[in-house]
């Protein structure tokens, strides 16, 4: 959701603000700003849309002179996308300038006592109260870090905060409470940033924020506060990134890049967990007589995350004969889920920061259920939460819509489940052994799905159906959560409306939809449920859909009997199917996109983190 940068030190901050939120698109914004010190006064300017709206609006950053500043793309919540309500905020009376991440939730209650106390308001946001209450309280304490910590102390909500204090030139405080923020140290300079890609640029050497802390920085120091204003040491961490992690190397797009670093990202997830034919996970300290005393398992994610889950149910409980419900974060806590010791919750997140996932876990530790989290961003608030973590290795996925993290969530849901399934004895010692040595060929199987001529092939079928109004996505067991994915990338960056179904449920009422044109994307490759996923295919075929399959290579010659537009995947073991099977779906929606000239790696609406619930 919304980006944040600040920098200090003795080059001219603009521009290095406005390159550092570029690199910040990424996580979906409908409006940016800067808020510079220049000749003594804190100079804003904002504007809603795109970044190259408030470049050409600051030349680049040339029209603002000033070493120190802070700057923000926000992601809309309180109040619509418009100039006036883009951050950064300032206070009534000019001394304090404001960029916040987050919501604050008892906004409304403090702009009334504000008002009261004579304070004006320019915009419907939540931040400008947050401008006007440090300022309220700056005037009576003329002390800017005890105004901000008496002002965060009157905050409900979740905040990441980077503050100017016009009397106070050469000093910026960051607060973080929920929503992320890093403190980036330079050579004589210092920095902010709500994620890594907008420094990487400056410095590898960083400080996660911890919840209720407030940074005090110049450009030549730091000092760390705990949500008792004592002074405390943060652990310093080293980015080990290569920048072109956050580069497109070539690519159009961060999406594309990312779909084909999908070998390189599932076998880094993978191989170091299987040592001798066998899966370690290090990572966690789950017992057999635990896993025993188990009675249920909750996966508990949103969005991908969740179909992710969806497929981690047919194989864990298949696998291990444990109880699995993947449940939506969003309605998870509001769901009274029967749960306690013999409860594990399994919690599913790229960014680790999502709200409601985040929520949810914290309500599942309420009720002492064990959490176990899948996370790819190392230092997130759910890390950090978890009793364990297994951190996907898919190293920075940039575009919104996910397609590594998503492969390397599977992998690591394979990983979970063997490693379940050995030490509960529930899986045959030759099965055990053929998933392994399956699962080490996976990149290599993926990297085939991913040829040039795979790639050309599903790119004619884009341009084939590009221009539908509606599609369908048909598949059962497996093939159905694999279609939930791929139902989800064509609506995101399609912008095609897109529905994905059990291919078993179709005749019970969705059936009615479809009419001549119609596009139905059928996957078909659970062996044992071939034949009856093909009638459902030809029920929807013969009133009218257009129907594109996705099958393994040695079932076309059956399917193209039925249907001639087929694409293929090679086989692996069927559990292993969907890391192959989403493949072509995901590059159906990007070539479908490309063509619909939809903006790819940032769809309308749309944050990477999903930081508000
Ligand atoms: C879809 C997508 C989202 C995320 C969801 C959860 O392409 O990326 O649906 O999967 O917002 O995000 P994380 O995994 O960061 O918790």
């Amino acid at each position: 959701m919304c980006g944040i940068v600040g920098y200090l030190g003795s080059r001219q901050a603009a521009p290095i603000l406005l390159d550092g939120l570029s690199k910040l698109e990424y996580r979906g914004y409908d409006s940016a700003g800067v808020c510079v010190m220049s000749g003594g006064i804190l100079r804003v300017a904002k504007a809603k849309g795109r970044l190259a709206v408030l470049n050409g609006l600051i030349d680049g950053g040339k029209a603002i002179e000033g070493t120190f500043g802070i700057g923000h793309t926000r992601w809309a919540t309180h109040g619509a996308p418009s100039d006036v309500n883009s951050h950064p905020h300032m206070a009534d009376a000019g001394k304090i300038a404001v960029v916040h991440n987050g919501i604050i939730e008892n906004y409304m209650r403090l702009k009334q006592q504000l008002l009261k106390k004579g304070k004006h308001f320019q915009s419907e946001t939540d931040t400008e109260v947050v401008a006007n209450l440090i300022e309220y309280y700056y005037d009576k304490l003329k002390d800017f870090p005890r105004a901000v910590r008496r002002a965060v102390g009157q905050l409900e909500g979740s905040f990441a905060l980077g503050i100017l204090c016009q009397d106070l030139p050469g000093t910026m405080i960051a607060v973080k409470k929920e929503s992320p923020l890093i403190f980036g140290y330079g050579d004589g300079e210092n920095f902010i940033a709500s994620d890594v890609p907008a420094l990487l640029k400056h410095t590898r050497k960083i400080v996660h924020l911890l919840d209720g802390d407030i940074a005090i920085i110049t450009k030549d120091s730091v000092q760390f506060y705990d949500a008792f204003f004592d002074r405390v040491e943060r652990k310093i961490e080293y980015v080990d990134w290569d920048i072109s992690a956050a580069e497109k190397c070539g690519f159009d797009h961060f999406m594309l890049k990312e779909i084909h670093e999908q070998p390189t990202a599932v076998k880094g997830t993978i191989s170091p967990r299987i040592r001798d034919g066998r899966v370690v996970l290090d990572d966690i300290k789950i017992s057999r007589d635990y896993l025993a005393g188990l009675k249920k398992i909750y996966i508990v994610a949103c969005g991908s995350s969740y179909y992710v889950g969806c497929l981690g149910k047919y194989l864990l409980e298949k696998t291990c004969r444990i109880p699995v419900e993947p449940v939506l974060a969003s309605e998870f806590r509001y769901s009274a889920p029967v749960m306690g010791e013999d409860t594990l919750v399994l919690v599913i997140s790229q960014s680790g920061e999502t709200a409601d996932t985040k929520a949810a876990m914290m309500e599942a530790k309420r009720h002492h259920a064990r959490t176990l989290a899948i996370v790819n961003v190392v230092g997130s608030a759910i890390a950090l939460e978890a009793d364990d973590v297994i951190y996907t290795w898919a190293g920075p996925e940039i575009a919104v819509a996910t397609t590594k993290a998503f492969s390397t969530q599977l992998s690591v849901i394979y990983l979970i489940t063997l490693y379940f399934a050995e030490l509960l004895g529930t899986i045959e010692p030759a099965e055990y052994q053929s998933i392994v040595s399956e699962m080490t060929k996976l990149d290599q199987k993926i990297s085939l799905c991913l040829t040039r001529e795979n790639v050309a092939k599903i790119r004619y079928y884009a341009e084939q159906y590009f221009t539908a109004r509606d599609a369908f996505f048909i598949g059962r067991n497996l093939d159905c959560g694999v279609c939930r994915e791929g139902s989800l990338k064509l609506k995101e960056i399609a912008y095609i409306h897109s529905e994905a179904y059990a291919a078993g449920e179709l005749k019970h009422g969705p059936i009615s939809l479809i009419e001549d044109g119609t596009l139905v994307v059928a996957v078909c490759t659970v062996d044992a449920l071939f034949d009856k996923a093909m009638s459902n295919l030809v029920e929807v075929q013969s009133r009218g859909a257009e129907v594109l399959g996705i099958t393994t290579e040695n079932r076309e010659a059956e399917f193209k009997v039925k249907v001639p537009s087929v694409i293929t995947v090679p086989e692996t073991h069927p559990m292993l199917q969907p890391s192959l099977t989403i493949i072509p779906l995901q590059l159906f929606s990007y070539y479908v996109a490309l063509l619909r000239n939809c903006d790819i790696d940032m769809p309308r609406n749309l944050a990477k983190s999903v930081t508000v619930e």
